[in-house]
């Protein structure tokens, strides 16, 4: 039973430091969005997402994570309805600027209000509008799963993509 042995003698598991499971994962290239709400103040809130992901068609759910310590966490958990923007590879400047601790991301830059009022970022390369689905503690981070109620392809230009720490473009 030389297979039952090898499960006997397999050491337990170690785990995996944070900054090597970091540099691990940022070998996947990923498409680059900005998540956004309204708070109950009326203020547009909003930050860079990489963790974003579809999930199931039917329901049409999608994923993303917040690491817990973010601010604007208490805001996401109330929120009603929230917003994805995937940017396109002239953005890189806005994502920039939302992956930044400031008070008002949204200063200056263009966004229109969805029919909930949850901010689309304009030039964006498409947006889905969602509402809340699920709530999962995850770690360090709360993983939101959310319905997406419409999804819309606003430009054919490229996506901004990160890899490897940084932005990139995707060439042909
Ligand atoms: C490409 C990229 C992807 C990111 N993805 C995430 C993410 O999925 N979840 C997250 O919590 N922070 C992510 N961040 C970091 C946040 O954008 C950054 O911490 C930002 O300041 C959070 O906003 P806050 O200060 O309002 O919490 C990402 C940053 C970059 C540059």
């Amino acid at each position: 039973m030389p297979h039952a042995v090898h499960i006997h003698d397999s050491p337990p598991p170690q785990g995996v430091e944070p900054l090597v499971l970091r540099r691990v994962s940022s070998a996947f290239p990923t498409g680059v969005t900005i998540v956004s709400i309204l708070t109950p103040d009326g203020e547009p809130c909003g930050l860079t997402v990489n963790s974003f992901t579809s999930v199931s068609l039917d329901p049409p759910l999608v994923s993303w994570s917040l690491k817990k310590t973010s601010p604007s966490l208490e805001h996401f958990d109330r929120a009603t309805a929230g917003i994805i923007s995937i940017l396109s590879q002239e953005q890189a400047e806005l994502a920039l600027r939302f992956a930044s601790p400031l008070p008002d991301k949204f200063a200056g830059v263009a966004h229109s209000p969805c029919p909930r009022g949850a901010p689309i970022i304009d030039g964006s390369l498409a947006h889905l509008e969602c509402s809340p689905w699920s709530r999962v503690e995850a770690g360090d981070h709360v993983l939101y799963i959310w319905r997406v109620e419409h999804a819309r392809l606003n430009t054919l230009t490229a996506p901004l993509t990160f890899h490897a720490g940084g932005f990139r473009q995707l060439s042909a």
